[in-house]
């Protein structure tokens, strides 16, 4: 948008507002009301329903503030007997088909059209005709779909197009038949549910929570997702001891994700309440013996016993501590000060198989909000695969492309479906991403590099031109396939690439919700499990772990230590090797913070009252530290974790709760910035191992289906039944009445294998 203040007159107010800015945006920052059901900022306009007349002078007839761009002089009304006429009329009109059934529809209570209805319309109905009845319907497992109380402001489908790239939603028919549906019938999509999120009415519906609650019976408690690293900000309801739904509405949320959220995120919560959760501590008595049921202050007493014996007999390196990447930044905290300074083992471990030690050790330049992503003027992806790992990610992506006209420049071994947006896309040879990094790097580099992505080397020239050219923020994002070596030289790309009329900015793809934030609390120094379970049986006699060990052989590893402690939600492979188990409450149970791939540190908040005998990791911690003479002090205070955490690490330096309670404005970690240094050693490590490649490797040739890594059953995931539905191929039911959970059963132990590893 353009910088120059021009004048508008608002109903006998003057207002400067910015040049070529949007009547409708510009009426309501300035607090006069427009009602609209179509407009959607940031997604193309569809100016069908109305609602948003308004007056402009020397202009006929009312016009539709959300077409209308303010130019200098511009006098408009908002207010005046005629528009209001015309906005009853235009409700009673959208209402003459609808069926009128608030109270049995799963959205009364926080639908748009309900409210609107109440506030500017006539509130009485004089059309007698017959109504075109339509039956009620599921779209898939997660869509249900009520046509008749369609208005026909086409969101749904411009959020499936614009944010999803899916187009998996259209609208059929035409006239007062018009519907919208999906092609066949049934829905074979991501299942974001991000059409449900902005139907204005009860059409789109949540199909795994519908009958079940009305809005104001719930509580909603504004916290972060636990899936991905994205972290999108949502609005947890819960009623009584039970999480029920979550959504994304900005009505309670305001965050950088908007109203967006993924499968995952939005459907991914029937596991805090599953039946299947640990209940109470858990002790094995004898090796190969059954895990049984223990009070805490047993279960604590024992663990702390038998740490201390194996300390005390074979020294403290012989105590591996494990934390999760899924964990609170408060109890990755809590656990590495537990390894520091009650044990003071060396051995700390993150069980994250991508480690962003090197990036963040040479950090030359800040973090890519996802903000700045979709305003970006460049974006250069290296592997990853946005759209199934960081969905978030995905849409911020599509939308600079496709809203914002930024260059999307993508270099992967896999045609992944973002490459649709793309303006080049460098196909390369599997495992050869660091040949790409080196040629962007260096440009001396083309023809070894070329030779072994299996490109030509005139591609790698026309992605720097574009690099080169770009006037704006220019954005370079990775996945996990760069070695350390080659994410110390990205990390420095702000220093070699300084952008004119911009900035260079970072983007790492972590795997889990809190890579960034864990790799903050342990200060850049944790090994992976794997490195420390090396030792598993030698130097290493014991382990004390929250969360789960993803890798078979780090599992396999434990099997050779003399005492195990696990902290987690459910019976896991890792639990099978415990000698202790403790229960540890879920994201929606617990207060903390996640720190996302961004940078910026958000809250998680309790929803629910942590379920059966569960405890925050951070507490369990607390606990089994004092019970071996450490008080960390913190007397059940999430905060007084943070406040710590803000003291001892310069880049959380004066963060505090109250500080974090607006979500629409995030903090920033001020994480070090490294000086420009001389990276001959990395490029000369990277230079080897690219030489070591084969010529001409390996390319994925299919594009993998949607849904790959998404509808991956994993541990938390598989507890939402629909997704199995989804890992099994989203398969048609018989009828489209009811849900086809009623209709078709799949093995619960389905595994799916990714596509994209
Ligand atoms: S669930 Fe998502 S991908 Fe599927 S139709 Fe709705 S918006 Fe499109
Ligand atoms: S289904 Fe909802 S979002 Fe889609 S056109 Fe109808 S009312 Fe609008
Ligand atoms: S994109 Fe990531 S953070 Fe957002 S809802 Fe999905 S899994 Fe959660
Ligand atoms: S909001 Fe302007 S026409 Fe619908």
């Amino acid at each position: 948008m353009s910088t120059e203040l021009i004048k508008v007159t608002i109903n006998g107010a003057d207002f400067q507002v910015p040049k070529s800015a949007r009547l409708i945006d510009v009426c309501r920052e300035n607090d006069f009301a427009i009602p609209s059901f179509c407009y959607y900022a940031d997604l193309a306009l569809q100016a069908s329903c109305r609602m948003c007349l308004v007056r402009i002078e020397k202009m006929p007839k009312l016009q539709t503030s959300c077409t209308i761009t303010c130019t200098d002089g511009m006098i408009v009304t908002t207010q005046s007997e005629e528009i209001e006429k015309a906005q009853r009329s235009m409700l009673e009109f959208l209402l003459a088909n609808h069926p009128l059934d608030c109270p049995v529809c799963d959205r009364g209570g926080e639908c748009e059209l309900q409210e609107l209805t109440f506030d500017w319309g006539n509130l009485e109905e004089r059309f007698i005709e017959k109504k075109n009845a339509k039956a009620e319907r599921y779209l898939s497992p997660m869509v249900a779909n009520d046509p008749q109380r369609c208005i026909l402001c086409k969101r749904c489908t411009r959020v499936c197009d614009e944010w999803m790239g899916e187009e998996a939603i259209e609208a059929g028919n035409r006239g007062a038949n018009m519907v919208i549906g999906t092609f066949g019938g049934w829905l074979n999509c991501s299942q974001c549910g991000n059409c449900i999120e902005v139907c204005p009415t009860g059409t789109l519906l949540d199909g795994t929570y519908r009958h079940q609650h009305r809005p104001w019976e719930l509580t909603q408690t504004i916290s972060t997702c636990t899936y991905c690293s994205d972290g999108c900000q949502m609005s947890l309801g819960s009623r009584g001891e039970d999480l029920v739904r979550i959504v994304a509405r900005d009505r309670y949320v305001n965050g950088h994700n908007g109203e967006f959220l993924c499968v995952k995120g939005r459907f991914g919560h029937p596991f805090v309440n599953h039946e299947k959760r640990i209940r109470t501590p858990l002790i094995r008595y004898k090796k190969d013996g059954r895990l049984i049921p223990a009070t805490w202050d047993e279960a604590i007493r024992f663990a702390a016993a038998h740490l201390d014996k194996v300390v005390a007999e074979h020294g403290n390196n012989s105590l591996a501590v494990i934390g999760s990447p899924r964990l609170t930044n408060e109890s990755i905290y809590a656990l590495n000060k537990f390894a520091a300074e009650v044990v003071e083992t060396k051995h700390f471990a993150v069980a994250d198989a991508f480690s962003l030690n090197s990036f963040f050790a040479n950090l030359g330049g800040q973090l890519a909000t996802h903000r700045d992503i979709r305003y970006a003027k460049t974006i250069v992806l290296i592997g990853g695969e946005p759209e199934e790992r960081q969905p978030l990610t995905g849409k911020q992506v599509r939308q600079a492309v496709r809203n914002g006209g930024a260059n999307l420049i993508i270099i992967n071994s896999v045609p992944i479906r973002l490459r649709e947006q793309a303006s080049q896309f460098i196909h390369i040879s599997r495992g050869s991403e660091d040949a790409a990094l080196l040629a962007l790097a260096t440009g001396g580099s083309d023809a070894l590099a070329a030779e072994k992505m299996g490109i030509d080397a005139h591609e790698l020239e026309a992605a720097r031109d574009v690099i080169s050219q770009t006037r704006g923020d220019i954005i370079f994002m990775f996945g996990s396939e760069l070695s350390a070596a080659a994410q110390a030289v990205i990390a420095q790309f702000p220093h070699l690439l300084a952008a004119e009329g911009g900035r260079v900015l970072l983007h790492p793809l972590p795997l889990y919700n809190n890579s960034v934030g864990a790799h903050d609390m342990a200060k850049g120094e944790a090994a992976s499990a794997n490195e420390v379970l090396k030792g598993a049986g030698q130097s290493v006699r014991a382990a004390y772990i929250a969360g789960s060990l993803l890798a078979a052989d780090e599992v396999e590893a434990l099997s050779k230590l003399d005492f195990v402690v696990v902290q987690e939600l459910f019976e896991t492979e890792t639990t099978a090797f415990a000698d202790v188990v403790f229960p540890a409450a879920s994201f929606a149970e617990v207060d903390g913070t996640f720190t996302n791939s961004g940078g910026l540190v958000q809250r998680v908040r309790k929803s629910i009252e942590p379920v059966h005998q569960s405890l925050p990791d951070w507490i369990i911690t607390g606990r089994l530290a004092k019970e071996l003479g450490v008080d960390f002090g913190y007397e059940r205070s999430a905060s007084a974790v943070f406040r710590e955490i803000a003291d001892r690490f310069p880049a959380y330096a004066g963060l505090r709760y109250p500080a974090l309670k607006d979500e629409s404005q995030p903090s920033q970690v001020k994480h070090a910035l490294a000086p420009r240094r001389d990276l001959a050693n990395e490029f000369e490590a990277i230079r080897q191992q690219v030489e070591a490649l084969p010529d001409n490797g390996e390319k994925s040739q299919a594009t993998p289906s949607v849904g790959h890594e998404l509808f991956k059953p994993g541990t938390m995931i598989s507890k939402t039944p629909q997704i199995g539905l989804l890992a099994a191929g989203n398969p048609t039911p018989e009828t489209f009445a009811i849900s086809p959970l009623y209709q078709i059963t799949v093995d619960e132990n389905l595994k799916r294998e990714p596509a994209v590893v």
